[in-house]
């Protein structure tokens, strides 16, 4: 890489970085500065940022799981029910991921990017080339919200955005150091999510095996079980990717890989999974340790709450660079690993290259505007306003 364009690409970092802090200002910079690869954090919980060890975490869920004290259960529980996968282990856990497996295969999701998006894509591309501009961040939040309800049975008009501002509500209030809701927070995302779950329910009762709720219900799963799995699907699959959309597109920008993306578009996969390394838009992952256990120099307790963060992990492989592709040696570490390797993520993938190609046709373009979102959970823009240059 030339001097040039590695100062680019750290350049495209920083600016990538500013969105973390706007969303974390006080536990980015204090996770950040931590250089032990696993340290006891008082108040916080074990804190893994090697990237190896953290893999070695996630594969261990007979140690390791998302039901403890201090796991995500904790959170989602009160809020979606028990059995909506990310508060699930073991056989359970393993079945239903197999019985919902089908909708995910690239076939499928590439199918519903298709059937959803080719329009709304195609009207982007337009708009951009006849010099209008527009908002990656509302175009992200359109096509997710568009992609959640054909998945999950809704009329694609009710996931809006204004939803999609009170989903969003729903995360911003939690917080490392805060790893329950109040019981009036509990209320009030029940009560956004049971405006959904109007709609999905009559998908349940429909025993439309296209949905989540009919597949559900052909399962033999409970009427209030598939609503959380509804609940679970729009509070993890579209927040991430109206983070990580409009993160990529300004990194493609400032980094200048933008253009040479457009004259080499097969490196777009590499560009991708690059950007996943840099902006980790699941920035943490949480577990609880079950039993005694060393994790790098550090022992575990059983009950202690393992902090894994996943946006550390990269610290050693430098600044974005989609030739040298090191992503490829954390092996898609931003989804996950092990039995909970994120179940959308061949939708997520689909969703990010459709949108990114349909801004790339549309020629050079340059960044008007951009606001960082303040005080959320998942680091995203607040609007990303984008121009043919
Ligand atoms: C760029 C976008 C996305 C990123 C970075 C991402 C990341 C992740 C990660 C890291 C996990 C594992 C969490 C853990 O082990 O604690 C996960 C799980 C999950 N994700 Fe995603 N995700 C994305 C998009 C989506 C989408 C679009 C959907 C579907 C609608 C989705 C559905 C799920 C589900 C259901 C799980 C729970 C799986 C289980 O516990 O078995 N995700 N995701």
């Amino acid at each position: 890489m030339s001097a040039a364009v590695l100062d680019r690409a750290r350049a495209a970092g920083r600016a990538d970085e500013r969105v973390i802090r706007a969303a974390h200002p006080l536990a980015y910079p204090a996770l950040r500065s931590l250089r032990a690869p696993v340290l006891r954090v008082p108040g916080l919980g074990v804190v893994v940022r090697d990237a190896t060890l953290l893999r070695g975490v996630l594969m261990d869920s007979e140690r390791f799981t998302k039901t403890g004290p201090g796991s995500p259960s904790d959170l989602w529980t009160p809020v979606l029910g028990p059995s909506v996968l990310l508060n699930m282990e073991g056989a359970d856990h393993a079945a239903l991921r197999r019985r919902l497996a089908p909708l995910f295969t690239p076939a499928t999701v590439d199918g519903l990017v298709r059937d959803g998006l080719a329009t709304p894509l195609a009207a982007l591309t337009a708009r951009l080339r006849s010099g209008k501009p527009v908002d990656v961040v509302a175009e992200a939040t359109r096509n997710a919200s568009t992609m959640i309800a054909q998945l999950v049975g809704l009329p694609a008009d009710h996931v809006d955005e204004s939803l999609f501002r009170r989903v969003s509500g729903i995360t911003s209030v939690v917080r490392l150091t805060r790893p329950r809701l109040t019981p009036a927070q509990v209320a009030s995302a029940r009560q956004v999510l049971a405006e959904l779950t109007d709609h999905a329910r009559a998908a349940y009762r429909a025993g439309d095996e296209s949905t989540v709720p009919g597949r559900m219900r052909a399962l033999d799963l409970g009427e209030d079980e598939a609503m959380g799995a509804v609940g679970a699907f729009v509070l993890t699959g579209t927040e991430t990717l109206v983070s990580y959309v409009p993160r990529l597109v300004a990194l493609l920008i400032d980094s200048g890989w933008f253009d040479r993306l457009r004259a080499e578009p097969d490196r777009l996969d590499t560009a991708i999974a690059e950007g996943l390394r840099v902006t980790t838009p699941s920035p943490v992952m949480l577990r609880s340790a079950v039993a005694e256990a060393r994790v790098g120099t550090v022992r575990v307790r059983a009950g202690d709450r393992v902090i894994l963060a996943t946006f550390a992990a990269d610290a050693a492989l430098g600044p974005f660079d989609p030739e040298r592709n090191p992503a490829a040696s954390l092996k898609q570490l931003w989804f996950g690993a092990g039995a909970h390797f994120c179940l959308g993520a061949p939708l997520a993938l689909a969703q990010v290259r459709a949108t990114t190609s349909a801004i790339l046709d549309a020629g050079p373009a340059r960044i008007v505007r951009r606001e960082a979102a303040r005080r959320v959970l998942i680091p995203s823009y607040r609007s990303l306003v984008v121009r043919a240059a």
